[in-house]
């Protein structure tokens, strides 16, 4: 079994990518393979709405790195889904490749129905929970099967956004029991 983690910050020493990170060293220590997918040097370019997809079951846009990622997503069993939290939101770069690849599977072959995932979301201070809520919201509507922890997998980053993401002991246990939940719902669904 796979399971990806995808981590939609653009910055160097992201706070979202090492909570990502934290999620996937506890899958590969409960013996699943791991990828992370950082954001950072990708181009995913937003969904026009053309509504090609519902015609030819691709996503027609060209010129960036969505193909490449969208085809990990479909072959993975886990997803997890990583993004800072910006004005109470999810960042554009990940909703771009989240509203792409979400159409194209929604239309034309339900790819991530009954995969395993979640979100996690990276504030300074607060607005976690729409975001969360956000990717939760997509989880759901692509069929997938999202596990719970003992709290909302969420960290909080502190003064002025800086790397002390590691410093919020719960937040990062949180992350890791969610994992651990992943990796036991992973292994009860797998076929
Ligand atoms: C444009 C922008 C908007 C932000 N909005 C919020 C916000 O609504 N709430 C908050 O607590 N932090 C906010 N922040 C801070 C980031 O969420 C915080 O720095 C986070 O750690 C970034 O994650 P990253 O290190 O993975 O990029 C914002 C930062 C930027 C640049």
């Amino acid at each position: 079994m796979k399971a990806i983690g995808i981590a939609g910050s653009f910055r160097e020493n992201s706070n979202t990518e090492f909570y990502v990170k934290k999620a996937l060293e506890t899958l590969l220590y409960k013996g699943i393979e791991t990828e992370l997918i950082s954001l950072k040097e990708k181009v995913i370019k937003p969904c026009t709405g053309c509504y090609d997809c519902v015609k030819l079951n691709r996503c027609t846009i060209e010129g960036d790195d969505f193909e490449g990622i969208f085809e990990k997503m479909k072959e993975s069993d886990g997803i997890i889904i990583g993004s800072p939290v910006y004005f109470s939101s999810v960042v554009p770069q990940l909703m771009a490749l989240l509203d792409r690849a979400g159409f194209v599977a929604l239309w034309s072959g339900k790819f991530f129905t009954r995969k395993v995932g979640g979100p996690i979301t990276v504030a300074r201070r607060a607005g976690h929970n729409l975001a969360f809520s956000q990717l939760l919201l997509w989880f759901f509507i692509n069929g997938m099967i999202v596990p719970g922890s003992t709290y909302w997998n969420v960290g909080v980053a502190g003064a002025r956004g800086a790397r002390n993401a590691q410093e919020d002991e719960e937040g990062i246990q949180t992350v890791i029991q969610f994992a651990e939940n992943m990796a036991w719902l992973m292994e009860k669904v797998k076929c």
